[in-house]
């Protein structure tokens, strides 16, 4: 059992942090009850959130937790999607968000080095200052470096550029016993033994906390163009991505189903481009305009040819100013939030990508047997596809239906979908991570003897188990 926080650890906490590190007021821990997960009831207020400003403060504090067995959930922005930062046993939150500063931007070696609480929105400022790039983009810009780590995030650009963990270079992380350990660094290549770095990318604040980030940067492209391709068909859009990425090596591929769209544009008040049963929404960068825009009509070729909804390459709808662009972007961004308010899952699966097809079309398969609205879009390249779960459907004229039925369908529905994704070859998360949430299809995904090993690491690490209990498996 854990030990509750009472006065006499909050003494101890403020005098590590000061009075004002510290929060206790019943109101604003709710803020700290977890993620962006759209099921409210999986949230736990914490006993009390706690506010380091350096590492050494960090460490204090694990010190403490782990004398005292107090669990301690590390936290970013909170803009996770499956209950990673959820206090399931209470205790101390762990909140990043003061160590907010970029400590270099490093334009010889091509890297910056940052506190964990920068969000991603000022380290690409930051980046773009300089002339340099950081690729990885999940959607939502406030989220936090150390956040971004901690689930392995990617979002759409990582066709050509991969996801966060191609970028991490080095960690500075505190262990549960509060020791301060330094992983990687600087350097580019490393073939220096077990690689802990990659160990703790994607661990969920499971086995430490990150407290710095040492990421390689890239020259910011010259030219960004974004492409919306219309089709009247799902599965002819999908079918175009593999020759796409192979002959033109987008920096993203996305697939989206007209469905969803609306919703997005009613919360934003933008329009998206143009209209049909579903898209592709490509992106594509290089050295100069010409060379985009040449790239760019080859892969309107291959959509023509692939059956997309336009007589010519001429009719495609390219945004070529930074204004369009962000209103597709934004668009883009915000499907998931626009969805959320009816929705009780989003889902992460990703399957090898060649047989994206034949998942969605299972997914449709499964919305008509159940009678369910299964909205999907996603990382097409990828093969990382989110279907979201919704507790409505539209229907013509009315505002959306709540679906008869849906509490007792949906467990149903997830195992089924989990299984078509296991059976071409997938796994549950390409990117949101396991949390709270997905754990329970991780033994269907990963061997016993996996888990097994997982399991003596976090023990290896956490010998008490006060740093994320409950995540994972
Ligand atoms: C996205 C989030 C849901 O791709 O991962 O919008
Ligand atoms: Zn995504």
């Amino acid at each position: 059992m854990y030990r509750k926080v009472d006065e006499h650890i909050i003494e101890r906490l403020e005098a590590i942090v000061t009075s004002k590190g510290v929060i206790r007021d019943a109101e604003k821990l709710i803020d700290y009850a977890g993620d962006e997960f759209p099921d409210p009831s999986i949230r736990r207020p914490p006993e009390v959130v706690v506010k380091p400003r350096t590492s050494a403060q960090v460490s204090e504090i694990l010190k403490l937790a782990s004398q005292e067995r107090i669990p301690v959930t590390p936290r970013g922005a909170g803009t996770g999607l499956c209950g990673g930062c959820v206090p399931l046993y209470g205790g101390i939150v762990l909140s990043l968000e003061e160590m907010n500063q970029i400590l270099e931007i490093d334009g010889q070696n091509m890297i910056t080095v940052a506190e964990a609480g920068v969000t991603l929105g000022n380290l690409q400022e930051a980046a773009a200052e300089a002339g340099l790039f950081f690729p990885p983009h999940p959607g939502d810009e406030s989220a936090q470096l150390g956040g971004l780590v901690n689930t392995n995030a990617s979002g759409a650009r990582a066709v050509k550029y991969g996801g966060v963990r191609n970028y991490v270079k080095g960690l500075e992380v505190v262990l549960p016993t509060g020791e301060i350990i330094t992983l990687g660094g600087k350097h580019l290549k490393d073939s220096t033994g077990y690689s802990l770095l990659n160990l703790l990318i994607g661990s969920e604040g499971t086995l430490g906390v990150v407290t710095k980030v040492v990421l390689s940067l890239l020259p910011k492209p010259q030219a960004v163009y974004t492409l919306v391709v219309p089709y009247e068909s799902l599965d002819s859009a999908i079918k175009a991505v593999p020759e796409i990425r192979n002959k033109a090596l987008p920096m993203a591929i996305e697939f989206i189903e007209h469905e969803v769209i609306p919703p997005a544009e009613e919360l934003l008040g933008k329009r998206w481009p143009c209209r049909a049963k579903a898209y592709l929404m490509i992106m594509v960068d290089g050295t100069s305009d010409a060379e985009v825009l040449r790239i760019l009509e080859s892969i309107g070729d291959i959509c023509l040819r692939h059956g997309a909804a336009i007589q010519d390459v001429g009719e495609l709808c390219i945004a070529d100013t930074p204004r369009k662009q962000e209103d597709i972007l934004d668009i883009r961004s915000s499907l998931y939030l626009a969805l959320r308010k009816n929705m009780i899952e989003v889902l992460d699966i990703v399957v090898p990508p060649a047989r994206i097809a034949e998942y969605v079309a299972e997914v449709h398969r499964i919305s008509e047997r159940y009678d369910l609205w299964l909205p999907n879009y996603g990382h097409t390249a990828d093969g990382n596809v989110h279907t979201h779960l919704m507790k409505v459907k539209p229907s013509e004229g009315k505002p959306s239906q709540e679906i008869p039925g849906w509490g007792e369908k949906y467990p149903l529905v997830r195992k089924e979908l989990h299984q078509k994704a296991k059976e071409l070859g997938g796994m549950v998360s390409g990117e949101h991570g396991i949390g709270l949430v997905k754990k329970e299809y991780l033994p269907l995904f990963i061997h016993p003897t996996q888990i097994k090993l997982m399991r003596e690491i976090k023990k290896l690490f956490d010998p008490k188990n006060i740093l994320n209990p409950g995540k994972i498996f």
